[in-house]
């Protein structure tokens, strides 16, 4: 692997022009000197590392199918001014929520930067998709493609150039963390395959994808500096928290997916609000210029997060290529006027302080997706409508005269909304079902209990923590819009009409939670009772609990006292701790996280059977909330400037593998759910036999957009029988977990995910299903040889259902 050139950077060439502050601050760890200019010492990057610089920031290639496109932005870039191109890099307030101006000589109509992940945030007429830890529970490849290919052409039809998704990061560290819902799964593989999907579906529609969050992004809170308040909002009181980590957890948990995303060529790259081993993430130069640009062979553009950039030649030098919002400037929740880059990048070019080969990088690394996708020919403009829905920067803010052509108010939709019933269904965890609770068999009784069960009565702007309505997308900047939303309510009402069956509903907790249930399901005891509960987390904030928001454990409580057949439907961010799980009237759960806008149907496509569910964790669900590792940094007890610190000591053992590796039990595990069938496993076999030749350390190949390509070879194949041994058709999702043999370091976990599939099995029927494992898949990151490293000895190869659900092993050593 190669290395920066410290002789370089020792001699002063490279330092000199650069902001003190620009690759490490002090942080606050006793026993580890701090200093800025320091050589590559293996030591020091485990555990902890206080990273060397990686400087200067490298050129993109247009490696990996982009040399035409670059070959187009180099020219394109030749025909601006100076200060054309430090326009490029930085974002000016306008009608999306990143805006790049428009160059009309040159027939650029600028660049449309739209949130997020489940919808286009800013968009009427377009579609509320199911959320990303919803498609990450559905473990449904073609699912997860579908579903960003979907998102990209409403946002394509409504004028965005790049979509601020998808999200690799938070992982969900701790299950507290207020964005988890916003990302995919607690594990690096599962993420790792949901943001290939998906920015391969959102990048084959012709948009730029955007992964974030780059790294180590794991809390909300304190994730921006404190600023002074009377001042002009430039002094820190506290800067923004540092996620301390070594670098083989940064390797293979952190990093992992973000790999997966530079090799389906993502566009872009977010860099995140937090610091990382004591350097703001977006002017860490280690981070960007040395990990993602050169070990991951990142082609594409870094992006600041809105208000992320603390430093303008710092940043740029460190490899940052765009600042956002950029002409406003995020002071923690403060707006002000100008940027670290725009007009100041201008001087500080013409001054010598950042060489124009590096601003002329910066624009081609810019623009080259934008060629590569085709978007400069007959590209939809920007819907006029979007620009009030702007909380950002709204019309007033505009310094620019922005034009709109085309019509408003596009309808979007297509028909998105039968595909969203259907993901929905697909991502809908069973997680207990007894007493053949489920699925229901024409009620005659139903009664329907819970907040979360009818619609919204405040609008459909998604107040913060609403009451009343089923909850199907979160707030912050994933918030959205919805021009129909389906609720169980309504869907299961309409359902039980035809059955001849009575339905009555109770939607006040305060009142189930009271005492004046009983009279309710007078006179007769109701066949089954559905109780909706909802847990609200959004960007900005952590959560403060696990539990079911709104009493939802005592309105659950109240209905089991009365009702013996309880089946229970929560509407959550991720993790909840489910207290009421093992009371026997509590008959069955199920987690639909946030399904986006046909909730309703997806849910009763469910309860009533005809779908089959098939969904699996994505994350551990506790007995406790004290089970859990990883507590966020709430708080300090200092007031030092760089006092927030939070500390990853938990190192790989994160989510599953802690609870694994500590034997810890869990109520339901990752990986689980239930279908209305079941499924059996044999023959695990390994169909390759081992390479003779394979060698421990990776050939070294040039790298491409995800890195070494030899990190991404097939060196291992095993194939299993899967066979439905129940009474009704459905999908099984095998999963492929590996223990690593004893010769690896310690702190390697028991068990990691590193094969699934999705296979439709009529009742009866068996079917073959393959696990290729790649050799990235049985390595581990050597933090002295600085690679991925095979050990040796006898892995074991675990098949099953779950994490903890192992139906056949397979032993055998990689290495002769
Ligand atoms: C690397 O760092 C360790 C720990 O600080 C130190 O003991 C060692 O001498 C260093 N090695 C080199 C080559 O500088
Ligand atoms: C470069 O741009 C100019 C002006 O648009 C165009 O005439 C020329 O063909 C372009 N060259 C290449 C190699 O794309
Ligand atoms: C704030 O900005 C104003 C005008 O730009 C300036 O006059 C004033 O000195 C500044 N105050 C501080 C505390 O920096
Ligand atoms: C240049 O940067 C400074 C902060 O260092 C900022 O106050 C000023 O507004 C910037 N100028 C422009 C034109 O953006
Ligand atoms: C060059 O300009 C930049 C941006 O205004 C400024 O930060 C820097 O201090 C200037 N450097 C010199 C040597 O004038
Ligand atoms: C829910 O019930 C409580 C207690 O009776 C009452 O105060 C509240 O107004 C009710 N909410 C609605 C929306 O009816
Ligand atoms: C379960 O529900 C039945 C009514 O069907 C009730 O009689 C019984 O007390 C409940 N059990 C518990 C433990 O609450
Ligand atoms: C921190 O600040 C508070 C008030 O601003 C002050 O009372 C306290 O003494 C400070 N603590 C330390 C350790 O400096
Ligand atoms: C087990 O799988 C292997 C590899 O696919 C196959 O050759 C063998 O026939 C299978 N054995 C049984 C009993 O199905
Ligand atoms: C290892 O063997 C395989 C097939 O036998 C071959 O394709 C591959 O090139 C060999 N690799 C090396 C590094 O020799
Ligand atoms: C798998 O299911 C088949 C068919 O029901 C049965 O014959 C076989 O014994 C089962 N195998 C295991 C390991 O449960
Ligand atoms: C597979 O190995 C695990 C230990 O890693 C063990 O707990 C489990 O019982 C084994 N399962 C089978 C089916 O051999």
């Amino acid at each position: 692997m190669k290395v920066p050139d410290y002789a370089l950077l020792l001699s002063g060439l490279l330092l000199a022009p650069v902001d003190a502050s620009t690759c490490q601050t002090p942080i606050d760890h006793p026993g580890e000197p701090f200093s800025y200019v320091q050589p590559l010492n293996t030591t020091i990057l485990s555990p902890y590392g206080h990273y060397p610089a990686g400087l200067p920031s490298p050129k993109t290639k247009g490696k990996g199918g982009w040399e035409n496109a670059l070959a187009r932005a180099k020219n394109w870039t030749a025909q601006l001014t100076l200060e054309e191109k430090s326009w490029v890099a930085t974002g000016q307030p306008g009608p999306c929520v990143g805006n790049v101006l428009p160059i009309p000589r040159l027939n650029f109509s600028g660049l449309c930067l739209q949130n997020g992940p489940q919808c286009l945030e800013q968009g009427d007429y377009s579609s509320v998709f199911v959320s990303s830890v919803s498609a990450a529970a559905s473990w449904d490849r073609d699912l997860l493609y579908k579903r960003g290919y979907a998102l990209a052409t409403e946002h394509k039809a409504k004028g965005s150039h790049v979509i601020l998704g998808p999200i690799g990061g938070p992982l969900g560290r701790s299950p507290y963390d207020g964005r988890t819902w916003e990302g995919f799964a607690t594990d690096p593989y599962l993420t790792g395959i949901c943001m290939e999907e998906t920015i391969l579906g959102m990048q084959d529609a012709g948009v730029q994808a955007n992964a974030k969050h780059f790294i180590a992004y794991e809390q909300e809170t304190q994730r921006n500096p404190t600023y002074a308040p009377d001042a002009n909002a430039t002094t820190y009181i506290q800067d923004s928290v540092s996620s301390n980590l070594d670098d083989r957890t940064l390797h293979e948990i952190y990093m992992w997916p973000f790999a997966n995303a530079a090799r389906a060529r993502v566009a872009s790259m977010m860099c995140s609000y937090n610091r990382v081993n004591g350097s703001h993430a977006c002017q860490n130069s280690y981070l960007l210029n040395h990990l993602l640009k050169t070990e991951l062979g990142f082609q594409g553009y870094v992006m600041s997060d809105w208000g992320a950039t603390h430093s303008g030649v710092a940043s740029i030098e460190s490899g940052m290529d765009m600042t956002m919002p950029g002409g406003f400037t995020l002071y923690g929740e403060l707006w002000t006027e100008g940027s670290f880059w725009g007009k100041n990048l201008t001087e500080a070019v013409n001054n010598g302080t950042v060489p124009i080969a590096r601003l002329d990088d910066m624009i081609v690394r810019i623009m080259t997706p934008y060629f590569w996708l085709g978007q400069d020919t007959h590209y939809p403009s920007v819907d006029s409508s979007v620009g009030p829905l702007n909380v950002d920067s709204p019309p007033d803010t505009w310094l620019y005269p922005w034009k709109f052509t085309g019509s408003s108010n596009r309808d979007v939709r297509g028909n998105h909304s039968q595909m969203i019933r259907a993901h929905g269904a697909a991502s809908t965890v069973l997680l207990k079902n007894e007493r053949n609770a489920l699925p229901l068999r024409k009620p005659r009784n139903i009664v329907i209990v819970g907040n979360d069960a009818g619609p919204v009565l405040q609008g459909a702007s998604n107040p913060d923590e609403f009451e009343y309505g089923v909850l199907a997308n979160s707030g912050g900047s994933g918030a959205c819009r919805f021009s129909f939303l389906s609720t169980p309510l309504d869907a299961i009402t309409s359902r039980a009409r035809k059955d001849g069956a009575i339905v009555q509903h109770w939607l006040n907790n305060t009142q189930i939670t009271g005492n004046s249930m009983p009279s309710l399901w007078n006179p007769e005891q109701p066949d089954v009772c559905l109780v909706f509960l909802k847990a609200w987390a959004s960007e900005g904030s952590d959560r403060q609990y696990l539990e079911l928001d709104w009493n939802g454990n005592a309105v659950v409580e109240a209905v089991v006292k009365y009702c013996g057949n309880t089946v229970v439907i929560t509407h959550s961010a991720g993790a909840n701790v489910l207290p009421f799980a093992d009371h026997p009237n509590v008959t069955a759960i199920l987690a639909a996280h946030y399904p986006g806008e046909e909730a309703g149907n997806a849910i009763a496509d469910v309860l009533y059977g005809d779908v089959n569910p098939s969904a699996k964790l994505p994350y551990v669900i506790a007995y406790n909330e004290s089970d859990y590792n990883a507590p966020l940094t709430t708080a300090v007890q200092t007031n030092g400037t760089y006092d927030w610190q939070s500390w990853f000591d938990e190192e790989l053992e994160v989510g599953y593998r802690y609870f694994d590796a500590h034997d810890i039990p869990v109520r339901y595990e990752f990986g689980f759910g239930l279908s209305y069938t079941t499924f059996n496993l044999t023959n695990l076999t390994a169909t390759t036999p081992v390479a003779t030749n394979l060698t421990a350390l990776p050939e070294h190949r040039p790298v491409q957009p995800g890195g070494n390509p030899t990190l991404w070879d097939t060196v291992y194949t095993l194939t299993a029988e899967v066979r439905n041994t129940g009474t009704v058709d459905g999908y099984a999702i095998p999963q492929l977990y590996v223990g690593y043999p004893d010769s690896a370091p310690a702190g390697t976990p028991p068990s990691q995910l590193r094969g699934f599939d999705k296979v439709w099995l009529a009742k009866g029927q068996t079917k073959q299903v393959t696990f290729e494992l790649m050799r990235r898949d049985v390595s581990y990151w050597d933090v002295v040889a600085q690679d991925w490293r095979i050990p040796t000895g006898g892995f074991t190869f675990k098949a099953g259902f779950s994490s903890r659900d192992f139906r056949a092993n397979v032993t055998a050593a990689l290495l002769r």
